[in-house]
């Protein structure tokens, strides 16, 4: 319980701080405003499944060019959000606008623009990659054998292509998955989990193929994920959901880097220690209950640590490890551990 309220109290010392430095930076801001379009907005987007609210009224907002990271822990709404951003379910209330239209009203029109990966993609295991994606191809009026190689190639499977995709390794199908949402040549691909189930080599060529559709063919990007460090790796914007409500979104250094840290101090003497901590204004020392073992737990912001290790050692403590961690990232294990009750 005690953890619990920390947890709360940082995040929101974390959104004040972020409300903060918007006021700063606002003329900046403002300009960047005018340049970046929000290109898929979700409005008070609601799913009830019988009595469960899957997703509870998410405001989210994907700007074009964004990798925009969709981040949750087992059971948050991820795939339910994705469901209905593709059209495969309909929300119970609320709206999506996608290039600034409503999706409910220019269902077929919006779609042409976008591809989609939900979960673990299916195909036909007798059929080579190219044929399935001739196949896929079919269902939209037909697509050009120069472009079943193009987006084969820019998955990296193209000398692989004529193989019978049951001989695929899980890393070359959800590649494949990838190729098939990139066919219609979209402005902006939505995909589910893309790394899911793959070893650490898979989950670098996926990150690595998601930074090239990005950077070298444009494309807007949104991903769901259950891993921080991974939405940390590839995304330049995140939400974070969980229990069907957004808990927080916005640029992902600004959020990870922002609000106090909780640093672990191990030190001798522990008395000593604690009363200069005491003294220090811009030090939150967390209660006695927490101090553990002989190691002290206070909340900082990051620059001010080696300052911190400073007074303590000018003040005759001997200063033996400081371990710092990110707030939000703290935040997110506590919600992620707790996620197996939903
Ligand atoms: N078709 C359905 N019928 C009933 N409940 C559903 C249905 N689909 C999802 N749910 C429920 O909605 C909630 C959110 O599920 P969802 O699959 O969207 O989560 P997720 O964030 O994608 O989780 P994971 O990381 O495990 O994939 C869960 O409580 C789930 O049991
Ligand atoms: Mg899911």
């Amino acid at each position: 319980m005690g953890g619990q309220a920390v947890v709360n109290f940082d995040i929101k010392f974390l959104i004040s701080n972020l409300t903060r430095n918007k006021q700063v930076t606002n003329n900046s801001e403002f300009a960047y405003k005018f340049m970046s379009e929000p290109i898929l907005q979700t409005h008070n987007l609601s799913k009830r499944f019988k009595k469960r609210f899957a997703v509870s009224e998410l405001n989210i907002e994907v700007e074009r060019s964004d990798v925009f990271g969709f981040l949750g822990p087992n059971g948050a709404g991820k795939s339910t959000t994705i469901r209905m951003l593709l059209s495969l379910i309909n929300p119970t209330s609320g709206k999506i606008t996608l290039f600034g239209k409503n999706l409910h009203k220019h269902r077929g029109e919006l779609l042409k623009r976008i591809g989609g990966l939900v979960e673990k993609p299916d195909f036909y295991g007798h059929l080579s990659a190219y044929d399935n994606l001739k196949f896929i191809g079919s269902l939209y009026g037909g697509v050009s054998r120069s472009r079943i190689e193009e987006v084969l190639d820019i998955v990296k499977l193209k000398d692989r292509m004529y193989d019978k995709v049951k001989t695929y390794s899980h890393g070359m199908k959800q590649r494949l998955g990838i190729a098939q949402a990139l066919i219609g040549n979209p402005e902006l691909i939505i995909l589910d989990e893309p790394t899911s189930g793959l070893d650490p080599q898979g989950m670098k060529e996926v990150r690595e193929l998601i930074r090239t559709l990005s950077s070298e063919h444009n494309i807007t990007i949104f991903l769901s994920s259950h891993l921080l460090y991974e939405i940390e790796l590839v995304s330049n914007r995140m939400a974070i959901i969980n229990k069907g409500k957004l808990v927080i979104q916005g640029d992902v250094q600004e959020l990870l880097n922002s609000g106090e840290h909780r640093v672990q101090i191990k030190a001798e003497p522990h008395e000593k220690a604690e009363q200069v901590i005491k003294s220090l204004p811009s030090v939150h020392l967390v209660d006695g209950t927490e101090n553990r073992n002989g190691v002290i737990v206070v909340y900082t912001p990051f620059d001010n640590i080696p300052a911190l290790n400073k007074v303590l050692v000018d003040n005759g403590v001997s200063v033996s490890a400081i371990i710092p961690r990110r707030s939000l990232e703290d935040y997110f294990l506590e919600m992620t551990e707790g996620a197996s009750d939903v």
